[in-house]
């Protein structure tokens, strides 16, 4: 069975609140669904996931040191992670703070992997942003982006 494995870092706990509205979006589908703390996640796991979505705060407007490097281990994976589908969010203190930036830096990571990214037309077209804690707005495009995540993959099969 697929499962949909979400992967962040958060300091703060406004990117850890948006992985758990992601997580309610993916479960509401009926598809599995792990969330992990990038410390402890492993790149093995990456292989067993249909789906992997990655949160990071933004910092200086890209992503946190802890998820490029967990990005750059993943390289042991190269060419067997191709047809998952991917997807990206983040929270930065500002608007026009780089959080977009820091999404599109996430998901070309999971592009040269060769993963499937859907965009998305209303809302953050990317993925989505929060400004600090995600609001009301920010929790449903969060669990928004859970369900196409989690359908996308039931249909790759
Ligand atoms: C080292 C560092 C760099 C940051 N750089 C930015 C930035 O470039 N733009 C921005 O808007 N916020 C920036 N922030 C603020 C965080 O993105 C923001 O507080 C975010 O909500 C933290 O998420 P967290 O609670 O999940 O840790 C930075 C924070 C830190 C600690």
């Amino acid at each position: 069975m697929s499962k949909i494995l979400i992967i962040y870092f958060s300091k703060t706990g406004n990117t850890e609140k948006m992985a758990q509205a992601v997580a309610e979006g993916v479960k509401g589908e009926g598809i599995t669904v792990e969330v992990k703390k990038v410390k402890d996640a492993k790149v093995d796991e990456l292989l067993d996931a249909s789906g992997i979505i990655i949160g990071s705060p933004t910092y200086f407007g890209t992503m946190a040191a802890e998820i490029k490097s967990f990005l750059d281990e993943s390289v042991k994976h190269f060419g067997k992670l191709k047809g998952k589908v991917g997807a990206g969010f983040s929270s930065s203190a500002l608007i026009g703070g780089g959080n977009e930036t820091t999404v599109l830096d996430i998901l070309k990571a999971l592009l040269i992997h060769g993963m499937i990214i859907e965009g998305s037309t209303d809302g953050g077209h990317y993925g989505p942003v929060a400004i600090g804690a995600p609001d009301e707005r920010c929790s449903v495009e969060c669990k928004k982006l859970g369900q196409r995540v989690a359908q996308l993959a039931k249909k790759l099969g």
